[in-house]
């Protein structure tokens, strides 16, 4: 029998790639949706030996370029015509980051990777993941977010054209937008089989030396410190796995979860359908073609 089908964006790292062994130890096959060959081809080899499994694939996409994405999305359905399970779990966030970046296709960075490429993806992935028996899309958030209660998308300037950049407001906006976003598709797809949830990720120790080898000292004290009260990626993981392989969640859809126990409410904002509505009629200004 085949096998059932799970991407996972930026998995040669952290919660991504432990999400990838586990996945694959549930018997699915997992394709790593991951930026740099380069970077990736070891934690191919290292999530194929920890699951003990060989159904484990590595495929490029840069989730900040619609049209890295774009190749990526046709050169997987090629290959997989059914999706199972999309996990957008790559995400831009460098504490260093001060200054204001652009893709090469003109959109702020943080903006373009964290929140306008999942939607494209999701959007290219449609159809396959409908093709599922029971197709399922998570997004992820942070629990970082509960620090920002009244934070909105700023409708008018969300790549921060005229106002000072900010990394953490940066993050925090595109981490939002996945959430309302999540709602969103939930409520789109309705009647389908094909069920949207978002985690809300907690602190996670983050491998600062492989990730970040040239960080200055005191950025590593301060990732250092985070360290203590984060726990592993391994134990993020299950919360990704649950979501996407138990059959307790099959008919849940547009939740927000902690951990496999615990659904959790998002801000006010977040929730009301006029902002929601705000924030996709946004995002779609930046898609070339009206969402499915
Ligand atoms: N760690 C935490 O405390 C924490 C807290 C809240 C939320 N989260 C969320 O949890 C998720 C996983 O984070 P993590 O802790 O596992 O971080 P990580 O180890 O830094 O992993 C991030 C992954 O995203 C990939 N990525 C970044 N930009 C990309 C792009 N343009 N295209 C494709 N892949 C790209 C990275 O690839 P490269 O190797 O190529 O850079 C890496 O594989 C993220 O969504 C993050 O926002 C984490």
């Amino acid at each position: 029998m085949n096998k059932k089908v799970c991407v996972i964006t930026g998995a040669n790292s952290g919660i991504g790639k432990a999400a990838a062994v586990q996945i694959a130890q549930k018997g699915y096959h997992v394709v790593m949706a991951c930026r740099s060959r380069e970077r990736s081809e070891a934690a191919l080899q290292d999530v194929r030996r920890e699951s003990g499994s060989a159904a484990v694939e590595l495929m490029i996409v840069d989730m900040s370029l619609q049209a890295s994405i774009r190749r990526f999305a046709e050169e997987l359905l090629r290959a997989h015509p059914v999706v199972d399970v999309l996990i957008h779990n790559a995400a831009m966030f460098d504490i260093r980051q001060k200054e204001r970046m652009v893709t090469a296709e003109g959109v702020e960075k943080v903006w373009a990777t964290n929140h306008v490429g999942p939607v494209l993806l999701t959007d290219l992935l449609l159809a396959a993941l409908k093709q599922s028996a029971q197709g399922r899309i998570i997004t992820i958030s942070s629990k970082g977010l509960m620090m920002y209660p009244f934070l909105q998308v700023d409708l008018q300037d969300p790549e921060f054209k005229a106002r000072k950049f900010s990394v953490q407001k940066a993050y925090y906006q595109s981490k939002l937008a996945q959430v309302m976003y999540t709602y969103w598709l939930a409520e789109q797809l309705g009647e389908t089989a094909v069920t949207a949830n978002s985690i809300r990720v907690t602190n996670v120790q983050i491998d600062v030396d492989g990730r970040y080898p040239h960080m200055p000292a005191l950025a590593r004290r301060a990732y250092a410190l985070k360290s203590k009260f984060s726990i592993s990626p391994a134990k993020m993981a299950e919360t990704y796995t649950y979501l996407a392989t138990s059959a307790a969640v099959s008919d849940t859809t547009g939740a927000y979860f902690d951990d496999p126990e615990h659904v959790v409410s998002s801000s006010k904002y977040s929730q009301d359908k006029a902002n929601i509505a705000q924030v996709m009629a946004l995002t779609q200004t930046y898609l070339q073609k009206e969402l499915a």
